[in-house]
């Protein structure tokens, strides 16, 4: 029987990088797959998908009642969703740190609560949170982002803590730069695109960004009922960025 045969898995932001390796990875695993993104078009085949923005509360919940209905349930909820933000902590307007924080940690709290009672239901309930290194480490020019990933990281815990009682395991992933559509735009709009590059890639020990695949591998492990005693925990996937100085 496969890993993930009768869960219902929903995936925010799946309609590009890291959030459509995450719900090719969990179909090709056995689960029935929900994607939740603002702009559906290039999701992977073969999963459901409904438009939403994470900053539409009533948006939200009809995306996730309507997944329920259609597939039968929700297991698994990957918060994966999320926007950068450029520049030192003098950087960016209220309205732009609203708006960041809207989407990254808002929005996570908006698809969470509305899942949670049919997380409750699930006997093989779970929930993965997209951090990052940004929220961990001082990474330069990423005040307004490091600081939503932070607030991730903390929600984990968070939940973690108050779902136990219900079942619900909660755990994250913390990627270093992976090689996704939006890395591919921060590099297009830089000067020097070739030594941007060289700059991230530079940045993680292994000498190259991470792939999605590595990143959606590590996210369905922590939601598999296989890793039925993990919950609490930040699952760093970065070339060994955060713990290494060779
Ligand atoms: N790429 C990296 O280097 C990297 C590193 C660490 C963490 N992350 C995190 O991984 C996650 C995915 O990043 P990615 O690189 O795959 O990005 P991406 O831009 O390729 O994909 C993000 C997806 O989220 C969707 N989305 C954005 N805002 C939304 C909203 N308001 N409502 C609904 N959907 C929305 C987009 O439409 C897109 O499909 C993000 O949370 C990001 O912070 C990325």
């Amino acid at each position: 029987m496969s890993e993930f045969e009768n869960l219902v898995a929903v995936v925010t932001g799946g309609a590009s990088g890291i959030g459509a390796a995450t719900a090719a990875e969990l179909a090709r695993r056995g689960a029935r797959v929900a994607v939740i993104d603002r702009d559906g078009g290039s999701a992977p085949a073969s999963v459901h998908v409904e438009v939403a923005d994470l900053a539409d509360d009533a948006a939200v919940r009809g995306a996730v009642e309507r997944i329920a209905a259609a597939l039968g349930g929700i297991d698994v909820l990957v918060n994966n969703a999320g926007i950068g933000a450029a520049g030192d902590v003098a950087a960016n307007e209220d309205d732009e740190w609203h708006r960041v924080y809207d989407i990254n940690v808002l929005g996570l709290a908006r698809v969470s609560r509305a899942a949670l009672p049919w997380l409750r239901r699930s006997a093989a309930a779970a929930v993965v949170n997209t951090a990052s290194v940004a929220g961990t480490n001082g990474l330069p020019n990423r005040a307004l982002y490091s600081a939503t990933k932070g607030a991730v990281i903390a929600l984990t815990y968070a939940m973690a803590a108050d779902h136990l009682a219900d079942g619900i395991r909660v755990n994250a992933v913390a990627p270093g730069t992976a090689d996704t559509p939006w890395v591919r735009r921060i590099l297009a709009a830089s000067e020097d695109p070739e030594a941007t590059s060289a700059n991230l890639r530079g940045r993680q020990p292994m000498g190259r960004l991470v792939t999605a695949e590595e990143i959606a591998f590590a996210i369905a492990n922590l939601g598999s009922p296989r890793s039925a005693s993990t919950t609490g925990t930040v699952l760093t996937v970065d070339g060994g960025l955060t713990t290494l100085r060779v």
